[in-house]
C-alpha cells in the first residue's frame, strides 16, 4: 500500500492545531503507520529540502523548520501521496482552496502547516530520513473492508 511523509511544521504544533490536521488525514480512511514529536536539525533539514538548496528561500525555509518541535508522520492509503496533497492544499496558504488544511488555516508561505511527499520518488527517498524501519508499523484496522482501495 502506498505510504507518504507528513510533516505538521513548527507553526501546527505552535498553534495548537496538531489533533485538528491529523483528524483531515484519519477522515479521509487513511492509516497512520508512523508518528513522533521531534525537533528538527540543522542537518536533518538541509537534507530534507536539498532540492531547494538554490532557491532564495532556502535559508527561511530551514530557520522555519529547525526553530520548534514537528509532528512527523508515515501516512498509508491507497494513492496517499496524492491525496494527502489534495487534503494539504496549494503551497501558498492564499491560493489555496477553501477545505483544505492550508486553505483553511494559514496565510503565510513559509509557516504553510503541513509538508508531504510530491511523488513515489519523493516518498521513497524521504520517508527513511525521518523514520527508521521498526518505527513503521504494520497493522490492520477493523474498517479498512469498509473504506475500498
Ligand atoms: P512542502 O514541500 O512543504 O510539502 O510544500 P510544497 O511541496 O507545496 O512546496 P515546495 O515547492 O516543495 O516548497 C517547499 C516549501 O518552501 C516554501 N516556499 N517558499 N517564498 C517562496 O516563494 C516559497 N516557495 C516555497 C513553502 O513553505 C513550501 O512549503
Ligand atoms: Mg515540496
Amino acid at each position: 500500500m502506498e505510504r507518504t511523509l507528513v510533516l505538521l511544521k513548527p507553526d501546527a504544533v505552535q498553534r495548537r492545531i496538531v489533533g485538528r490536521i491529523i483528524s483531515r488525514f484519519e477522515d479521509k480512511g487513511l492509516k497512520i503507520v508512523g508518528m513522533k514529536l521531534m525537533k528538527v536539525t540543522q542537518q536533518l533539514a538541509e537534507r530534507h529540502y536539498e532540492e531547494h538548496r538554490e532557491k532564495p528561500f532556502f535559508s527561511e525555509l530551514v530557520s522555519f523548520i529547525t526553530s520548534s518541535p514537528i509532528v512527523a508522520m508515515v501516512v498509508e492509503g491507497p494513492g496517499a501521496i496524492e491525496e494527502v496533497r489534495k487534503l494539504m492544499g496549494k503551497t501558498n496558504p492564499r491560493d489555496a482552496a477553501p477545505g483544505t488544511i492550508r486553505g483553511d488555516f494559514g496565510l503565510s508561505i513559509t509557516m504553510n502547516l503541513v509538508h508531504g511527499s510530491d511523488s513515489p520518488a519523493s516518498a521513497a527517498q524521504e520517508i527513511p530520513i525521518f523514520f527508521s524501519e521498526g518505527e513503521i508499523l504494520e497493522y490492520s484496522t477493523a474498517d479498512a473492508p469498509w473504506l475500498g482501495g
